[in-house]
């Protein structure tokens, strides 16, 4: 494609012109924008560019494998891994509050980013080159929306991360400033990313901590990851991938309904699901997904997930609905 080709040639050019020997750090999150600057500058500078990828284990299955793995193997770039599953679910223990969820995820996601940010540096100070810059998947709609200013000292990364402490100064690398969502993904594609990663649906950062309703545990995340897959493995069998916006998978811990199975009675957890149509998320309508793949959505979850023994579909448009639950 002869338009992302330039593109991405320009962006790269500017970026090793910008950079030049100095070393850039980039925080992956498993979402597009992140995974498409990172390629793009891993082109532009290769191995001056260290990746860290926090793992909350709020993410769902084989994600986190997605970004080890694909993404590594697709780009060559380094990347820092930081398991901090433990740290996530202790912070998160005995909390139902949405807002408060979000809030301590958010926070545990700058001390853990900070705390790798501070390895790289120390790193890199030991080998020569100083840290220097750090790149953020902004595109065109998020310069908009925050005025249009061009960040340097001021750090502020995807959702997820607020702020960097003062002694730990970047400059921003934004190769995706002046780019739509769909041109991100041609960049992407032509960037030799894996269809997965391009055209993965969005996912909210604080993942799958704010589709269980209730207090998030490793039992709970567990349960959902495997209803989660099955819908999407279903979804995407049936061809509607792209049809759809997203489909948040939603697990209502705090319910439960008797149901039987077998010759048992069970007393179990519902889960929701909540595909929705959209141009921007602003305004959504919920999917008329076909009776048959819903059913077999509703058969597998019911058969496969034992702690689930009910799949109840969300029919509300947003507004008055959002499209998470939480
Ligand atoms: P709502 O639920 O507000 O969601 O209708 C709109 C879109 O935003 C995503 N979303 C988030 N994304 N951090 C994110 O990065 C968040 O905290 C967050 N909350 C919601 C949601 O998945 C949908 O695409």
């Amino acid at each position: 494609n002869w338009t992302m080709l330039n593109i991405v040639e320009e962006q790269v050019a500017q970026v090793r012109e910008r950079v030049g020997s100095a070393r850039v750090i980039c925080a992956l999150s498993g979402g597009v924008d992140s995974a498409v600057a990172a390629a793009l500058v891993q082109r532009a500078v290769g191995e001056q560019l260290t990746c860290v990828f926090v793992d909350h284990g709020l993410l769902r299955k084989g994600e986190a494998e997605q970004v080890q793995k694909d993404f590594v193997a697709a780009t060559g770039v380094d990347l820092k891994v930081v398991d901090a599953e433990r740290r996530f679910l202790d912070a998160l223990a005995g909390v139902s509050d949405p807002e408060e969820k979000r809030k301590i995820i958010g926070r545990e996601f700058i001390r853990v980013f900070e705390q790798a940010a501070r390895e790289v540096v120390e790193a890199a100070d030991a080998g020569g080159e100083p840290v220097e810059f750090l790149v953020q998947g902004t595109l065109y709609p998020d310069v908009v929306e925050s005025g249009g200013g061009s960040g340097t000292a001021n750090i502020k990364s995807h959702h997820n991360v607020g702020g960097l402490p003062d002694d730990l100064e970047f400059q921003l690398v934004e190769p995706l400033r002046a780019l739509f969502k769909d041109e991100v993904r041609r960049v992407g594609e032509e960037l030799g990313l894996p269809p997965e990663i391009v055209w993965r649906q969005p996912f909210p950062g604080p993942g799958l901590g704010i589709r269980i309703i209730g207090e998030v545990t490793a039992e709970r995340l567990e349960i959902l990851r495997e209803a989660d897959a099955i819908a999407r493995a279903e979804l995407t069998r049936a061809g509607l991938d792209r049809d759809i916006w997203q489909c948040p998978v939603v697990l209502l811990a705090d319910v439960r309904s008797v149901g039987v199975q077998g010759d048992g009675r069970t007393y179990g957890h519902p889960i929701v699901l909540r595909p929705v149509s959209s141009e921007d998320a602003m305004t959504a309508d919920w999917s008329r997904l076909p009776y048959d793949v819903l059913a077999t959505i509703s058969n597998r979850i019911t058969n496969e997930v034992r702690a689930v023994n009910r799949v109840v579909l969300d029919v509300t448009s947003k507004p008055p609905g959002t499209i998470e639950w939480e």
